[in-house]
């Protein structure tokens, strides 16, 4: 009998489901059948406290389409895992215990950049882990792509292209804020998708007469209205100039709800144009994965039951060009993979004509 614990760790996102379900079919055609699988709640909350769902492989089946995890999921915050929880558990060391006790043979972790740095303690600890590549923000370290981003473009992308009709209709300036607090690869890929002019991302700062100057140019060719796609996380070249304390205090202290409604106003002060913005927010990671993640994820679960079978832990399932491989967690954990201002996709998107603002 293998004894298989798993967890979803971190911001939730739509192939958490679909990727368990290949993990455990996986397992279950390898080892005819012979799997239990302990399903531990709410992430490493679970698995701290010791509260998880005996699951058989029947539990997997029809989750393909189904947005969210079934095992739900909570933010355990890497820096933290150092401090006891409020009622005093000591967190490492009881997650360590929860896996002996029960005599696991592997701890499977869907997570993003934060929660594979635990897996990887973990794996330093003497735990059998696996890690598998979740995040709609596409950023984790390692993988050219982490399941939950192509659904995620989906559904800016279709934010933007509702927001384009009523754009031009109003003759208006819009502002689509898209998730990303610290890299832009959905901003990236979505504003590119949904035609928008002008895309704002942090890993390139801008200027806001730059965006400005883009917005007349907008005007100069006879068109009518534009559209921002711009990140949660954008930021000017005056503030990413700053020390990161300060920064970080200006932006704390920001008198306004996000991002978007401060560069919405600037615009307006500066060209006295009609500026609207929308958030799509966590509508963003909500619903089914669409078809790609669909078929990433169910390779990624795949192919992490055979490294259970192959007994190859400490490992990171990842995609490299369009092959499903696996590259020691180590490697990864700590590393964040950020949009270069010199990747080719931007170099294109600006052939295209798209502002950066920089
Ligand atoms: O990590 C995924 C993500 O959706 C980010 O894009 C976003 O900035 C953040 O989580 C939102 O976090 P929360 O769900 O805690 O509000």
């Amino acid at each position: 009998m293998k004894r298989i614990g798993m967890l979803t760790s971190g911001g939730d996102c739509q192939a958490l489901n679909a990727t368990m379900r290949g993990v455990v079919k996986g397992l279950t055609n390898l080892y005819k059948k012979d799997v239990e699988i302990y399903g531990f709640l709410q992430g490493y909350r679970g698995l701290m406290r010791d509260e998880y769902k005996l699951l058989k492989s029947e539990d997997f089946s029809g989750i393909l389409t189904k947005g969210g995890t079934i095992l739900g999921s909570s933010r355990q915050p890497f820096k933290q895992m150092g401090i006891p929880t409020e009622d005093g558990i000591d967190k490492v060391p009881a997650m360590i215990d929860t896996y002996k006790k029960h005599k696991l043979d592997c701890l499977v972790v869907l997570g993003g950049n934060g929660s594979q740095k635990t897996a990887n303690l973990l794996s330093e600890n003497g735990l059998n882990v696996i890690g598998l590549p979740k995040t709609i923000d596409n950023d984790l370290w390692g993988t050219d792509m982490t399941f939950g981003f192509q659904s995620a473009v989906d559904i800016a992308t279709e934010a933007i292209d509702c927001i384009h009709t009523t754009a031009s209709s109003h003759n208006r300036i819009f502002i689509v804020e898209v998730m990303g607090h610290k890299v832009g690869w959905i901003t990236l890929h979505a504003g590119i998708a949904g035609g928008a002019d002008i895309i704002l991302l942090p890993e390139i700062p801008y200027d806001i007469k730059k965006v400005c100057d883009a917005l007349d140019k907008r005007t100069e060719q006879g068109k009518g209205f534009s559209i921002l796609a711009v990140a949660e996380g954008a930021i000017s070249k005056e503030v990413a100039k700053l020390p990161k304390k300060e920064r970080k205090k200006i932006i704390a202290e920001r008198k306004y709800p996000s991002v978007a409604y401060e560069i919405a106003e600037q615009i307006r002060d500066y060209s006295g144009k009609e500026v609207r913005v929308t958030v799509p927010g966590h509508t963003q990671r909500g619903g089914s994965p669409d078809p790609f993640d669909r078929v990433l994820s169910s390779r990624f679960g795949a192919y992490a039951a055979e490294l259970i079978k192959k007994q190859e832990y400490g490992q990171l399932v990842v995609l490299k060009g369009s092959e499903v491989t696996s590259i020691p967690l180590s490697e990864s954990a700590g590393k964040l993979k950020y949009v270069s201002p010199d990747d080719d996709i931007v170099h294109d998107a600006r052939l295209l004509g798209i502002s950066f603002g920089d």
